[in-house]
């Protein structure tokens, strides 16, 4: 587990690579795929992100502009989840960035394996994992401009959590491993009040102020959406 993008090793590549960013970017792409959306593009650039979406049909491509959690003027969407309805996004590609959430995926672009997760597609994430078993895997949360961030964290320990429990191994596996084991412990305390946890997190918090409660109330529903975001090119998502 890697609290932020800036802390993974350089020069080194998982086998499967996860990107979280539970508020909101990830979920915000898993709800876009699960919708019926034709892929998520990512972009750390706004300017890039309006120079390559202008090549693809106006009709068929929406657009997500977010910086410090608020929508970015003249873009369609800022990065609510609760935006992007099977109605608005079908048939459609999201191109999107965001302060940290993009940049994430952007890091770690070069794995033969890049998942998008959060905790309302943590399940999807853990069977893809059960099912193919890759050697390393590296969970990277995105934190907020370098720092720790709780939320992701926790993800990190729910996809740990359930993995753990469902190939029937013991956490004594995980010995050694400083970061996952606090990761499920954080997990382990809050996963019946995830939204209790978002609240204490600073980039809840921030969210609270922007008046986004409702996108922190289905951020925190868990295994809702059976939908796994894989990346098929560099920067690009598509639903498995
Ligand atoms: C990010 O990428 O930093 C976030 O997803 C911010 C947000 O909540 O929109």
């Amino acid at each position: 587990v890697y609290h932020t993008p800036e802390l993974t090793p350089n020069g080194q590549v998982p086998d499967c690579a996860i990107a979280v960013d539970v508020l909101r970017a990830t979920s915000t792409m898993a709800t876009v795929l699960a919708g019926g959306g034709e892929a998520v593009q990512v972009f750390s650039d706004l300017d890039q992100l309006l120079e390559v979406s202008e090549q693809w049909p106006a009709q068929k491509r929406l657009r997500a502009g977010e910086r410090g959690g608020a929508k970015v003027a003249g873009f369609e969407l800022g990065n609510s989840p609760l935006d992007c309805t099977p109605e608005l996004v079908e048939g459609r590609r999201l191109f999107i960035s965001t302060t940290n959430g993009t940049r994430a995926l952007q890091r770690v672009q070069d794995s033969p394996v890049v998942l998008a997760a959060a905790f309302i597609n943590r399940a999807a994430v853990v069977q893809y994992l059960l099912e193919k078993q890759p050697e390393t895997v590296w969970i990277v949360g995105s934190g907020w401009e370098g720092s720790f961030s709780l939320e992701d964290t926790a993800c990190a320990g729910a996809i740990a959590h359930s993995l753990v429990e469902k190939s029937q191994s013991s956490q004594d596996d995980l010995a050694g491993n400083d970061e996952v084991i606090s990761a499920i412990a954080l997990y382990s305390q809050w996963q019946d009040n995830l939204l209790g946890l978002f609240h204490q997190a600073s980039h809840g918090k921030r969210l609270l102020r922007l008046e986004c409660h409702e996108d922190l109330k289905y951020c925190a529903s868990t295994d809702i959406l059976n939908v796994l975001p894989i990346q098929r090119e560099p920067g690009v998502l598509k639903s498995q």
